[in-house]
């Protein structure tokens, strides 16, 4: 491979966010382009000085070492198993897949081809997020046993296209898009969903022709006994929070921020006043904690806030090229981006038995008979 990766990216409206990055972390360039709307890709190709491709086999067969996959969503699984089967590294958008056969060819294609797969959500590298993992994995919170997150963002205006169409956002997704709300979750506290218990408000209120759910709700349990709770919802008129998370452990706690001046904030046993009946515990800012937990973070270049999401974007594009030149395993490999998205397809079926509670397989032991018990043995 030369110095510098060659990336493929694919849908260039989001992938744009990874073009900008890829200057800003230096040792990657954009060397070829796609998108349906072929006049987008040449625009963007000659700003770049990169090839735009009229078809994704095309792209494929070039010289690119490897491929961001940013269309919409229903295209992610099997443009990322393309890749993969023509020899090509992956950074694949969320959700990773739609239904439970994307999902094992998908890591079927990933072992085939010995190639870095990578799924690319963005939240688990939010500062914020960081910082909580450090203070969870300092031990900080005691023994944590229930987290939430949620998803809130009103994406209607997102339903059309210009001649009045719906979009694939308008005519919804198979499976809860949940990673950015529990992908964090299980990054910070390391664990996989083993059931989940769902259920849906109905959609349709706004526009008929749009019969996505309101809102979606999961309530989890995991390998280690917690509880997780996640709401999604893109659909409410409402301000927006897509990062709001919450953890509770045996001795301490963590709320992210809700708005109108609100902050994030802990309370932390071993550090502030007790917590009593008659002398209730208060919130600190989760903020003064920053400097002695993620000093590397906080020296980030200036460069690193091009992706849209702070600086996750850039720490994500920084661990994939490092997975890509063998330095590390990529973070969020294919049995962690299912970990992320399979409960979101579990929850669809859950959601159809009025909440009854899907089991979640580990995608470990796919094509290797072993029981899940066996596995979680040996995943943690
Ligand atoms: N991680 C994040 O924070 C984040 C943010 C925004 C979007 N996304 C994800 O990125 C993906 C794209 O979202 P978007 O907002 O750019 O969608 P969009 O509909 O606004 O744009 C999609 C782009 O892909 C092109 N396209 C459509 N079908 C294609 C195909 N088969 N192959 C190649 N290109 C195709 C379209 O012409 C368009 O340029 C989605 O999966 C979305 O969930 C993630």
């Amino acid at each position: 491979m030369n110095d510098q990766v060659r990336f493929g990216v694919v849908g260039l409206r989001r992938g744009q966010s990874f073009v900008r990055m890829c200057s800003a972390v230096g040792g990657a360039r954009v060397t070829a382009l796609y998108d349906v709307d072929l006049p987008r890709s040449r625009r963007a190709a000659a700003e770049l000085g990169a090839s735009a491709f009229g078809s994704y086999d095309e792209l494929l067969s070039s010289d690119v070492d490897a491929v961001v996959i940013a269309s919409p969503l229903p295209y992610h699984a099997r443009q990322a198993v393309a890749a993969l089967e023509a020899g090509k590294h992956v950074l694949s958008e969320v959700t990773a897949c739609q239904t439970t056969e994307d999902a094992r060819e998908l890591v079927r294609a990933v072992r085939a081809s010995g190639k870095v797969y990578a799924l690319a959500e963005n939240y688990t590298y939010l500062d914020e997020v960081e910082l909580v993992k450090r203070l969870h994995d300092d031990g900080r919170f005691g023994d944590v046993y229930y987290g939430e997150g949620e998803y809130l963002h009103d994406c209607r205006d997102l339903w059309y296209g210009e001649d009045g169409g719906l979009t694939w956002r308008g005519m919804g997704q198979l499976g809860v898009y949940c990673t950015h709300s529990l992908g964090p979750l299980l990054y910070i506290v390391e664990d996989r969903v083993v059931s989940v218990s769902a259920l849906a408000v109905p959609g349709g209120r706004f526009d008929p022709r749009v019969t996505c759910p309101t809102m979606d709700l999961m309530q989890m349990v995991t390998v280690r006994g917690l509880t997780l709770r996640v709401r999604v919802d893109h659909v409410s008129p409402r301000p927006h929070q897509m990062a709001y998370y919450a953890l509770q452990g045996t001795r301490g706690c963590y709320e992210a921020w809700r708005g109108l001046g609100d902050e994030s904030k802990v309370w932390l046993e071993d550090e502030h006043e007790p917590s009593r009946f008659h002398a209730p515990a208060r919130w600190h800012p989760l903020a003064a904690l920053a400097r002695r937990y993620i000093p590397d973070r906080l020296e980030a270049p200036p460069g690193a806030r091009a992706g849209g999401h702070g600086t996750s974007e850039y720490w994500m594009l920084r661990d994939f090229l490092a997975a890509v030149r063998e330095e590390a395993p990529p973070r969020i490999d294919v049995y962690r981006a299912l970990d992320y998205t399979l409960p979101g397809i579990c929850a669809v079926e859950s959601q159809s038995m009025e909440g009854m509670p899907v089991r979640v397989s580990d995608p470990r032991g796919w094509g290797h008979d072993l029981p899940d018990e066996q596995l979680q043995e040996s995943c943690w």
